[in-house]
């Protein structure tokens, strides 16, 4: 697989975007404006929710972003090797446009052919009611065995906040453990293997089809457009195109990590469960919360939100 920086990730999610006639929009501030139901930007959809709802006209029906998100609600796994409160999110969205074919036949042209993902190490998760999105995976090519069903607690998403747009959603998942694709097909018959279920699997493409909008009082109705909602987590796949085990060993990470090697004396990667020293085997986890929360906390205040 070819090394790619997080830059370079980024101008290709973009350029491809582009080259599919999708406009290179801003993303928005960690604030949210005009939405008090949400406290801060969690998703690249968050400052379109007015654009899917209809209440206003994007300026193009088909938009690419790159957008810093903040997800509070994954603080306490901050410190594996995948989760982060401050994430970057690469997403393509349709405003009553392109809808299930494209997202999913996009999907896996950037990450085959553009990305450089290995194509059967792609595995797919689906919404358990969306018979349509697994013959669409099936038809470019996804083999059946491949496609596993969940309910809405793995394959819904929304809304943003305590009300607008949301709907059923299909991932694409990667394998990250060592073992040959060849020898999948006996696997894949086993119990909790797979994504979602198994550590071997890591989340890297969310496809949301949005065609409900979730009201404040719990009901649901259609919006008047059918429509699409992505997001690529950056940080994750740097951590795989580069060849590392953990978000904070990628290129996205390595600034901050040395400065608090140097700082505290402790190296990063001395959690080997050989290492007999106990403090050196925990500082792993010391450095990652430092690193990620002081990047996220520099964010948060660089946007206007101010430490009391
Ligand atoms: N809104 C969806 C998510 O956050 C897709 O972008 O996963």
């Amino acid at each position: 697989m070819k090394s790619l920086t997080s830059v370079e990730i980024r101008k290709v999610f973009l350029d491809f975007f582009q080259s599919k006639n999708h406009l290179v929009h801003p993303p928005s501030s960690l604030i949210p404006s005009n939405d008090p139901t949400l406290l801060l930007t969690n998703s690249g959809m968050a400052q379109f929710k007015s654009y899917f709802s209809g209440e206003s006209e994007p300026p193009s029906k088909k938009i690419t972003t790159a957008q810093k998100c903040f997800r509070t609600t994954d603080i306490d796994e901050v410190g594996d090797s995948t989760h982060l409160t401050l994430f970057e999110m690469l997403g393509n969205f349709s405003f009553g446009d392109y809808f299930k074919i494209d997202a999913c036949k996009w999907a896996l042209e950037l990450m085959t052919n553009h990305l450089g993902f290995e194509k059967d190490k792609i595995f797919i998760s689906v919404h358990v009611d969306d018979k349509e999105s697994v013959e669409i995976w099936k038809n470019i090519g996804i083999p059946e065995e491949k496609i596993y069903l969940f309910g809405d607690e793995d394959n819904w998403w929304g809304p943003a906040g305590d009300e607008g747009p949301c709907g059923p959603c299909s991932e694409l998942h990667y394998y990250i453990g060592d073992k040959d694709p060849s020898s999948f097909k006996d696997l894949e018959k086993e119990d909790g293997w797979g994504p979602n279920t198994h550590e071997d699997f890591v989340e890297l493409y969310n496809l949301v089809f949005t065609q409900f909008y979730h009201h404040i009082d719990g009901t649901r109705t259609e919006l008047p457009n059918k429509n699409i909602d992505t997001g690529m987590g950056l940080e994750r796949v740097a951590t795989i195109l580069q060849g590392k085990n953990s978000v904070y060993e990628t290129d996205l990470f390595s600034s901050l990590i040395s400065k608090i090697e140097k700082k505290s004396g402790f190296k990063w990667g001395s959690s080997s469960k050989n290492n007999s020293n106990l403090e050196e085997r925990s500082a792993d986890k010391a450095i990652s919360v430092l690193a990620e929360h002081s990047r996220s906390a520099t964010f948060l205040i660089a946007d206007g939100v101010i430490p009391e």
